[in-house]
């Protein structure tokens, strides 16, 4: 991984604050790029917030916390990653804004040993790395889980045109930043998704069709099976939205309508209950 010196993050979201926390953690510079100076505002205040909390748990020395907080830094513009020498893409889940991006970046960096990876949960890494034109072979999914610092997995996505060698210091970076890498080919929704969402949008149907109240569904999957959280709490944790876009481009992209978001799912999701982040989804949160 000694070839990797400064990574370039795009987004200061929670995503996108997380890989940059576990990057710095790991020795490595990174640079933060997002154009609300509010987002870099919060992403800052958190990263203080859990270095703290990682001192006090013992889980790392003030020492650590200091040099990770030194590495990390941010800036507005695109133009501010220049010199990154590894882009992790972790904007909004919109295709045409990837595309545009991945168009932009493909252009900006021509080093052949500069990797373009996306953090996208569902688009097609195909998709995105037609779009960096001659930067094709370069690009490369890297699919973290949220709460990024917590979360082991990196699931590794390769584009049909993801060369061998950019999959295997994708492995190698993500081993190295503290992740379990496994990689998947470029289906809808990889694997995380294709086998995670049906699930969800099962436990919807469960609840619409009256088998069981939101409490029990999820006392059952977590008690049962196992899960830290049942699927309805999942869901309302991912964004209801988020859930019902992710039904979407797995019927799209299998060709199948039994992967269409329960209409219970869709209803919610109308009526602005996107979960934690409203407020209220399937379950309240806070005073809502
Ligand atoms: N950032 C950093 N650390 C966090 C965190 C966050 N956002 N949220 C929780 N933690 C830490 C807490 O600080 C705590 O650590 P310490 O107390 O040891 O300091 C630890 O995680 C456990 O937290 P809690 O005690 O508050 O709660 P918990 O034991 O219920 O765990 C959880 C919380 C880790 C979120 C756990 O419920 C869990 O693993 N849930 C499932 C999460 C999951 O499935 N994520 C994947 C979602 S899908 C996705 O991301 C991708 C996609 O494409 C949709």
């Amino acid at each position: 991984m000694a070839d990797v010196k400064k990574i370039g993050v795009i987004g200061a979201g929670q995503m996108g604050g997380g890989i940059a926390q576990v990057a710095a953690q790991a020795g490595i510079d990174v640079v933060v790029q997002d154009p609300f100076e509010q987002s870099i505002e919060k992403c800052k205040a958190l990263r203080a917030k859990l270095f703290a909390r990682g001192v006090e748990k013992g889980r790392m020395t003030q020492e650590d916390a200091d040099a990770a907080t030194a590495r990390l830094s941010y800036c507005s513009d695109l133009e501010g990653l220049k010199g990154c020498d590894w882009i992790i893409e972790a904007a909004v889940e919109d295709v045409t804004l990837k595309t545009e991006l991945f168009k932009t970046l493909g252009g900006m960096f021509t080093g052949e040993n500069v990797v373009l990876a996306t953090n996208t949960s569902s688009i097609s890494i195909t998709t995105i790395a037609a779009a960096a034109g001659d930067a094709a072979p370069r690009v490369v999914g890297m699919h973290f889980f949220n709460p990024v610092p917590v979360m082991k997995l990196v699931e590794v996505i390769r584009g049909l045109q993801t060369s061998d060698e950019v999959a295997q210091r994708t492995v190698a970076l993500s081993d190295a930043m503290g992740k379990t890498p496994l990689v998947a080919n470029d289906r809808a929704g990889f694997v995380s998704n294709r086998v995670l969402m049906p699930m969800i949008n099962e436990a919807f149907y469960a609840w619409m069709e009256g088998v069981a109240e939101p409490e029990a569904i999820d006392g059952i999957m977590k008690l049962g099976m196992a899960h830290p959280m049942g699927p309805l709490r999942l869901a309302d944790f991912i964004g209801l939205d988020t859930c019902a876009h992710i039904m979407n481009v797995l019927a799209d992209g299998l060709h199948s309508e039994r992967y269409r978001p329960c209409p219970l799912l869709e209803q919610l999701v109308s009526a602005g209950r996107l979960g934690d982040k409203s407020g209220r989804g399937v379950f309240a949160y806070g005073d809502a």
